[in-house]
C-alpha cells in the first residue's frame, strides 16, 4: 500500500523527480482505482472517457489527467456531462492529487468524508456552472468537516449545489486558502469566526445561503480580501465596525439581509471599494459623510432600508458613480446640489423618502442619465428646465410630490424618454402641445394635475406609445379624431375627469387572449361601458349581478371562457339597452332569467352551456331579435311557437337540447316571416313534421337576389356565429350567416310523411331530415330546391323510387339517401355522378349503384377551387358548399383578426379598477401567446364529436 503522509512528501517528491524517465506509467493502482471509479457513472457512452482504457498510458492518454513524476496531479473533468456520484471515488489512491476540477457536471449525493485524504489538495472545485443551469452538480448533504484536513488548500468552489448543515469551523485551520466560494447553497447555521484566521483569504462569497446570526467581528482580520458577498442570507446584527480594516476590498455585499442598526462611519475607509450594496436590510441611523471618501464607488445602494436624516453632501464627490440607489428610506431635507458634480451616473434613485424642497437645477448636469425616479417624496418647486439637457434619459418618475407651475416644454428635447410619469403634483399649463416630438414615448401617465387646454392632434404621431393617463386634469374641448387610430397600440387610455366634450364609446375589447382569474365581479362599477368584448380567454367564476348595473352596456360577449354558476336573474333585464348577449361556451347552470324586457337585445347566444329547464316566455318581449342560440344545453320545454312572433328572427338554433313532444302552431297567421336558419336536432319531438309552421317561413320561400347581409352597428366590435353541423364537421359560420338558408330536423322522433309543401321552401341550402322515423314517398316538390347544397334524408322509413325530378338539383353537392327503403333505379345525369355509394346504402331495392366517382371534370373544378380557397381544409370537406362557408369565415375571421390584436380601454367616469391594470400587465406578457392562439382560431372549423 501507497500512503504518504504530508511531512514525506517532499522528500518523496524529489525522490520521484529522479525516477521521472524510468517511471513513465501511473501507478497501477492509481488507474485501477479511477477505472473503478467511471465505472459507476450512469452514461458509459461518454465519447470523452474512451481514451480511459485499463491499456493505455493514463499519464499520456487520459482526458483531463494530468501527472506529475508519473503520479496523478490533477484531474480536471469539468463541463464533461458526467452523471454519477463520489461513493466510489478513489480518495485513498490518489495520494499526489493537488488539483480536483469535478465541476459544471451531474454530480450528485454527499461529498465522503474521505475527502480530508486528499491531503495534497491545493484546488477543490465540485461547483457548478454559475452561468447556465446546463450542467448541474447537485451535490447534497453538509460540508465534511473532514476538509479541516485539506492543509495546502487555497481555492475551495462548492458554489450551487444543494449542501445544506452548517459551514465547518475546521475551514478555519486551512490557512492557505485564498478563495472561498460556498453561494448559492441550503448551508444555515452562523458564519464560524474561525474564518477570521484565514488570513490569506481575498475572495469570500458566502451569498444565496440561508445563514444566520450576526458578522463575525473576525472578518475584519481578512486584510487581504477584495471581494466579500454574503449577500441573500438571513444574517442578523450590526454591520462590524471590524470591516473598516479590509482596505483592499473592492466588492463589499451585504444586501438583502437582517442586518440592523446603523451604516459604520469606518465603511467611508474602504477607499478601494468600487460596489457598495447594503441594500434590503433594517439598517437606520443616516448616511455617514465618510462614504464621500469612496473615490472609486462606482455603485452604492443603500435603498429599501431605515436610514433617515439628510442625503450628506459629500456623495457629490463621488465621481465615479454610475448607480446611485437610496430609494425607499426614510430621508429627508432636500437633494444636495452637489449631486449635479456626479457627471457619470446613469441610474438616480431617490424615490420613497420625505425629501422636499425643489429638484436641483444641477441635476440637469448629469448627461449620461438614463433613469431619473424620485417620486413619492415632498418635493417642491417647478420642474427645472435644465432637465431637457438629459438627452439619454429613458425614464423620468417624479409623481407623487407637490411640483407646481408648468412642465417645462425642454422636456420635448428628450428624444429616448420613454416613460414619463408626471402624476399626482400640481402641475399645469398647456404644454403638453409639444408632447407629439418624444416620439420613443410609450407609458405616458400625467394625471391629477391642473394640465389644461386642449389635446393636440401631435400625440397621435406616437406610435409606440401604449398607456395615455390625463385623467383628473382641467383639459377641454374635443378628444382629436385621429385618437381612434391610436388603439392599434394603445391598451389604456385614460382621461377621466376633464372637462373634454364630444363622445367615445366606452369599449373593453380583450377578447382572444389568455385571460383567466375571477375578477369579472368587479367590471359592474365601470358604469360607462358600452362594449364588453373578452371573449375567448379562460375567465372563471361566477357572473355577478352588478354587472347588471351597466347600464350603458350594448354588447356582452364573454363567449369561450370558463364562466359556471347560473345567470343572475337581473340579466334578464338588460334586454332594456343590451343588443349583444354572448356567452356561449362557458360552464353555465341552472334556468335562464324570467324577466326579459322589450327592448334593444338583437343576439341572444348561450350554445353550449349547462342550461336546464324551460325557455322563458318573456323572450317574447325582445321584438328585435334576430339571433337565437340555445343549443346544446339541457332545456326540458316544448317547442316554443311563441318565437315565431319576433319580427325579425332570422336565425333560431336549439339544438341537442331535451326539447319534446309535437310541434303545433297558434294558427297564427304571420310566424317566422324573417327565419332563415332552424336548426331543432337531436331532440325529442314527436308525431309528423310541422306543416303548418313549414306554411310560413315567408323567408324561405323567395330567393334573395341582393345576397346582402343587413348593416349591423358595432359590427366592427362583434360578429355573430353560428355552428353548422354539415358531414360529420362542425364549421363556425361568421358574418355570412345571414346568406344562408337551412332546416335541420335530424335525429328527433318526427313520423308520417314529408309534406309537399317543403318543396316551396326553395331558398334552402341545407336540409336534413336523417335520423326520424319519417315513412312514405320522397316528394317529387323537393326538385324544386334548386339552391340546395346539402340534402339529408337517411336513416327513416322512406320508401317508393328516388324522384326523377332530383336530376335537376345542380347545386347539389352533398346527398345522403342512405338506410331507408327505397327501391328503383337511381337518377343518372348531372350531380348525381359526383354520389357515390355511401349516398345510397342500406336500401334494398335501389338500382344502379354508382362505380366510379370523382372523375369527371366537375370534379376537377372542384379540386381546384379547393386550393383557391385554403390550403389547410380537410380533404374530406371536398364540396363547394363548404368550400363558401370556409371561404366567407375565413373572410370574417380576417377582419376580426386586425381588431383582435388591439387593445382599447377607454374610459371618462369613475375610478380606474386594479382588477384591469392587472390584466393589462399580464396581457403584456402574453399578447405574444394570444397572436398565436388567433392564428389556430383562424381554421374555423374542428370535427364535432
Ligand atoms: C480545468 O479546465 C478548465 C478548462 O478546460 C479550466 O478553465 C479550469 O481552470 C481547470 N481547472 C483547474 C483546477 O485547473
Ligand atoms: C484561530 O487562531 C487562534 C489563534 O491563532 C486560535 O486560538 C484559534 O483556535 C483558531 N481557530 C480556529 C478555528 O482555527
Ligand atoms: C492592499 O494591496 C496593496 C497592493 O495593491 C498592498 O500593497 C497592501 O499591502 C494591501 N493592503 C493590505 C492591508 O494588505
Ligand atoms: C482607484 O481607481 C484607480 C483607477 O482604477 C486606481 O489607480 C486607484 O488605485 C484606485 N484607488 C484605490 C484607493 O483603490
Ligand atoms: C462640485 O463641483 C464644483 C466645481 O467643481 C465644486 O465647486 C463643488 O465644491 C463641488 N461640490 C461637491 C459637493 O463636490
Amino acid at each position: 500500500m501507497m500512503m504518504v503522509s504530508s511531512k514525506t512528501f517532499s522528500s518523496l517528491q524529489l525522490f520521484t523527480l529522479f525516477y521521472l524517465f524510468t517511471v513513465a506509467f501511473a501507478s497501477t493502482e492509481e488507474t485501477t482505482a479511477l477505472l473503478k471509479w467511471k465505472a459507476t457513472f450512469k452514461n458509459q457512452n461518454n465519447s470523452l472517457f474512451a481514451s480511459w482504457t485499463p491499456s493505455s498510458n493514463s499519464c499520456r492518454d487520459w482526458y483531463g489527467v494530468i501527472c506529475f513524476n508519473g503520479r496523478v496531479n490533477m484531474l480536471n473533468i469539468t463541463n464533461t456531462s458526467v452523471i454519477g456520484t463520489l461513493d466510489d471515488f478513489p480518495f485513498s489512491s490518489l495520494p499526489f492529487l493537488e488539483y480536483l476540477d469535478l465541476s459544471m457536471n451531474y454530480f450528485s449525493d454527499t461529498i465522503p468524508p474521505d475527502i480530508g485524504k486528499l491531503t495534497n489538495l491545493i484546488c477543490l472545485d465540485l461547483s457548478s456552472n454559475q452561468i447556465s443551469d446546463l450542467s448541474s452538480n447537485t451535490l447534497d448533504g453538509s460540508i465534511p468537516t473532514s476538509l479541516g484536513n485539506l492543509n495546502s488548500l487555497s481555492r475551495l468552489n462548492l458554489y450551487k449545489n444543494n449542501l445544506s448543515g452548517s459551514i465547518p469551523a475546521e475551514i478555519g485551520y486551512l490557512r492557505s486558502l485564498t478563495e472561498i466560494d460556498l453561494s448559492s447553497n441550503t448551508l444555515d447555521g452562523s458564519i464560524p469566526t474561525s474564518l477570521g484566521n484565514l488570513t490569506s483569504l481575498s475572495l469570500l462569497y458566502l451569498y444565496d445561503n440561508h445563514l444566520s446570526g450576526p458578522i463575525p467581528e473576525e472578518i475584519g482580520y481578512l486584510r487581504f480580501l477584495t471581494d466579500l458577498r454574503l449577500n441573500d442570507n438571513i444574517l442578523n446584527g450590526s454591520i462590524p465596525a471590524s470591516l473598516g480594516n479590509l482596505n483592499n476590498l473592492t466588492i463589499l455585499r451585504l444586501d438583502d439581509n437582517h442586518l440592523s442598526g446603523p451604516i459604520p462611519e469606518e465603511i467611508g475607509y474602504l477607499r478601494s471599494l468600487t460596489d457598495l450594496r447594503l441594500y434590503t436590510n433594517s439598517l437606520n441611523g443616516s448616511i455617514p459623510a465618510s462614504l464621500g471618501n469612496l473615490n472609486n464607488l462606482t455603485i452604492l445602494r443603500l435603498d429599501d432600508n431605515h436610514l433617515f436624516g439628510f442625503i450628506p453632501e459629500e456623495i457629490g464627490y463621488l465621481r465615479s458613480l454610475t448607480h446611485l440607489d437610496l430609494c425607499s428610506n426614510t430621508l429627508d431635507g432636500s437633494i444636495p446640489t452637489s449631486l449635479g458634480n456626479l457627471t457619470n451616473l446613469s441610474v438616480l434613485y431617490l424615490d420613497g423618502n420625505h425629501l422636499s424642497g425643489p429638484i436641483p437645477e444641477e441635476i440637469g448636469y448629469l448627461r449620461f442619465l438614463t433613469d431619473l425616479q424620485l417620486y413619492n417624496n415632498s418635493l417642491n418647486g417647478s420642474i427645472p428646465a435644465s432637465l431637457g439637457n438629459l438627452r439619454n434619459l429613458q425614464v423620468l418618475s417624479l409623481q407623487q410630490n407637490n411640483l407646481i407651475e408648468e412642465i417645462p416644454s425642454s422636456i420635448c428635447n428628450l428624444s429616448l424618454l420613454t416613460i414619463l410619469y408626471l402624476s399626482r403634483n400640481n402641475l399645469k399649463g398647456k404644454n403638453l402641445q409639444c408632447m407629439g416630438n418624444i416620439s420613443a414615448l410609450q407609458y405616458v401617465i400625467m394625471s391629477d394635475n391642473n394640465l389644461s387646454g386642449e389635446l393636440h392632434p401631435s400625440i397621435c404621431n406616437l406610435t409606440s406609445l401604449q398607456i395615455l393617463d390625463l385623467g383628473r386634469n382641467n383639459l377641454k374641448g374635443e378628444i382629436p379624431q385621429c385618437f381612434g387610430n391610436m388603439s392599434g397600440h394603445l391598451e389604456v387610455l385614460d382621461m377621466q375627469h376633464n372637462n373634454l366634450s364630444g363622445t367615445i364609446p366606452t369599449i373593453l375589447y380583450l377578447s382572444r387572449n389568455n385571460l383567466k382569474g375571477k375578477n369579472l365581479q368587479c367590471m359592474g362599477n365601470i358604469s360607462a361601458l358600452q362594449y364588453v368584448i373578452m371573449s375567448d380567454n379562460n375567465l372563471s367564476g361566477e357572473l355577478h349581478p352588478s354587472i347588471c348595473n351597466l347600464t350603458s352596456l350594448q354588447i356582452l360577449d364573454l363567449g369561450r371562457n370558463n364562466l359556471k354558476g347560473e345567470i343572475p336573474q337581473c340579466f334578464g333585464n338588460m334586454s332594456g339597452h343590451l343588443e349583444v348577449l354572448d356567452m356561449q361556451h362557458n360552464n353555465l347552470s341552472g334556468t335562464l332569467p324570467t324577466t326579459f324586457r322589450a327592448g334593444t337585445l338583437r343576439s341572444f347566444n348561450l350554445h353550449g352551456n349547462k342550461l336546464k329547464g324551460e325557455i322563458p316566455q318573456s323572450l317574447v318581449n325582445c321584438k328585435e331579435m334576430q339571433v337565437f342560440d340555445l343549443g346544446d344545453n339541457h332545456l326540458n320545454d316544448t317547442f316554443p311557437m311563441w318565437l315565431g312572433t319576433l319580427p325579425k328572427l332570422r336565425i333560431l338554433s336549439l339544438r341537442s337540447n331535451k326539447l319534446h313532444g309535437p310541434i303545433r302552431t297558434l294558427g297564427s297567421e304571420n310566424i317566422f316571416n324573417e327565419l332563415r336558419m332552424l336548426d331543432i336536432s337531436s331532440n325529442a319531438f314527436t308525431e309528423n313534421l310541422p306543416m303548418s309552421l313549414l306554411q310560413h317561413l315567408k323567408a324561405m320561400r323567395t330567393i334573395d337576389q341582393t345576397m346582402n347581409a343587413p348593416s349591423d352597428e358595432g359590427g366592427e366590435y362583434y360578429q355573430d356565429s353560428v355552428a353548422v353541423v354539415t358531414k360529420g364537421l362542425e364549421l363556425e359560420v361568421v358574418r355570412i350567416l345571414f346568406l344562408y338558408t337551412t332546416i335541420d330536423f335530424s335525429d328527433n322522433k318526427f313520423e308520417g310523411h314529408i309534406p309537399s309543401i317543403m318543396g316551396d321552401l326553395i331558398a334552402l341550402r341545407m336540409l336534413n331530415l336523417s335520423h326520424n322515423g319519417l315513412q312514405g314517398h320522397i316528394p317529387p316538390s323537393l326538385g324544386r330546391l334548386t339552391l340546395v347544397e346539402s340534402l339529408d334524408l337517411s336513416s327513416n322509413h322512406l320508401v317508393g323510387e328516388i324522384p326523377a325530378q332530383f336530376a335537376s338539383l345542380t347545386s347539389l353537392a352533398v346527398l345522403n339517401l342512405s338506410y331507408n327503403h327505397l327501391e328503383g333505379c337511381i337518377p343518372q345525369g348531372n350531380q348525381f355522378h359526383t354520389f357515390d355509394n355511401n349516398s345510397y346504402v342500406g336500401n334494398d331495392g335501389l338500382r344502379g349503384f354508382p362505380h366510379l366517382k370523382g372523375c369527371g371534370t366537375e370534379g376537377n373544378d372542384s379540386e381546384s377551387e379547393k386550393t383557391d380557397t385554403g390550403s389547410e381544409l380537410d380533404e374530406e370537406s371536398n364540396s363547394e358548399f363548404l368550400n363558401d362557408f370556409w371561404k366567407a369565415a375565413l373572410m370574417g375571421y380576417g377582419s376580426g383578426l386586425c381588431i383582435g390584436l388591439s387593445i382599447i380601454y377607454l374610459m371618462i367616469s369613475t375610478g380606474k379598477p386594479i382588477w384591469l391594470a392587472r390584466i393589462i400587465v399580464e396581457l403584456e406578457h402574453k399578447i405574444m401567446m394570444g397572436r398565436r392562439k388567433k392564428q389556430r382560431k383562424q381554421r374555423s372549423y374542428r370535427r364535432s364529436k
